[in-house]
């Protein structure tokens, strides 16, 4: 029987908003102690995937360091977990070309996140070449990383969003057309673990909270200020209809504030039953108690992830420890797939 393994990623784009530790970070931390011992929790923070869209080199140095602080500010504890930078791992690289000559280009090519692209491209660049001639390769074989990702550490389980299933059954096409050459060597990741609630956008509560969206206030940062948290809940766009009521569909705005309220609530009340405590209540009431428990749920990581970032030699030594653990994980997997093929 092989162990659990739990593979996860993150990309280095700064200081997670709360969409990103509601919907995902926040499992991370959680599965450290709901998980047996036995599971391996293996968490990289992926930069390579973050350079097939331009980055500036002291940018993304720093915005890896920022996501790492962040992560362990959290809670993650790195003597539960592996915490590393997918590059300080070249298997992860290595594995991806092997996997890239026997997985399919049109199966990529077919992938929804690759259309986006493609026809976001063709919008706005139509003067500078035929289509695609700006897109890059890097940006094409994505998913082929990813699946390195998870294979390189055998991941048996794999929590993904909604919009990254698709990469996980292009994971598996991986293994299949691997295992077809080569024989049965690459084990597919079996589950999908679903991911928690959707956090909308503050000042757009139609679109989710994105770190792509140009206005600050349209999210939170898990270390914004308790200020700066009463603040932008305080401006949350809401609708005029006296009261307050859950209902997604047309009151999008009352419905992110109690969804956001619910997961932070001391008394784990559902959105339903906090919009019944609060029916009668004005939009300032409710902010103000949903910016309480937002506070309180928060607290304490912006003040462990201000001391970690100044602690520069710490940082440096769970970055180095992360990537042996990792090589080390990733070793069994490469010994079997380079001998497969003959390497
Ligand atoms: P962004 O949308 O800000 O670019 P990413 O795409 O980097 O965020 O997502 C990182 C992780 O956070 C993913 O697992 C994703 O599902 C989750 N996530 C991102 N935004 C939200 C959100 N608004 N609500 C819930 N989860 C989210
Ligand atoms: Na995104």
């Amino acid at each position: 029987l092989r162990p659990r393994v739990v593979f996860s990623g993150i990309q280095p784009t700064g200081v997670p908003h709360l969409g990103n530790y509601v919907g995902a970070l926040r499992q991370w931390v959680n599965l450290q102690h709901e998980e047996k011992p036995s599971t391996k929790l293996i968490y990289s923070i992926v930069d390579l995937h973050a350079i097939t869209v331009p980055q500036k080199p002291e940018v993304l140095k720093q915005r890896k360091r920022e996501v790492l602080a962040a992560l362990l500010a959290i809670g993650l504890d790195p003597e539960r977990c592996t915490i590393f930078y997918q590059s300080s791992v070249p298997a992860h690289s290595e594995l991806m070309w092997i996997l890239a000559c026997t997985a399919s280009v049109g199966y990529l090519s077919r992938m929804t996140q690759w259309k986006s692209k493609l026809s976001l491209d063709s919008s706005s660049t139509l003067d500078e070449g035929p289509v695609g001639s700006r897109l890059k390769l890097g940006l094409f074989s994505y998913p082929v990383l990813q699946a390195a990702d998870i294979l390189a550490h055998r991941a048996t389980h794999v929590p993904v969003g909604h919009d990254q299933q698709q990469h996980l059954e292009f994971a598996r096409e991986c293994v299949t057309n691997f295992n077809h050459a080569y024989g049965n060597h690459l084990v597919p990741p079996s589950t999908i673990t679903s991911p928690a609630q959707r956090i909308m956008s503050l000042t757009d509560p139609t679109s989710k909270m994105s770190k792509s969206h140009k206005a600050q206030r349209s999210r939170i940062l898990i270390t914004d200020t308790p200020e700066e948290i009463r603040s932008k809940i305080g401006s949350a766009l809401t609708d005029s209809t006296p009261g307050v009521s859950y209902d997604p569909a047309t009151r999008p705005g009352f419905s992110n504030l109690l969804e956001i309220y619910s997961v932070f609530d001391a008394e784990k009340r559902s959105p339903v039953q906090l919009a019944q405590v609060y029916a009668n209540s004005s939009p300032k009431v409710l902010k103000e108690a949903v910016s309480d428990a937002l506070i309180a749920g928060l607290h304490g990581i912006r003040d462990r992830y201000l001391d970690l970032s100044a602690n520069e030699s710490f940082l440096e030594m769970i970055e180095k420890e992360g990537a042996r653990k990792a090589q080390e994980s990733a070793q069994e997997t490469m010994e079997i797939v380079k001998s497969a093929v003959g390497l």
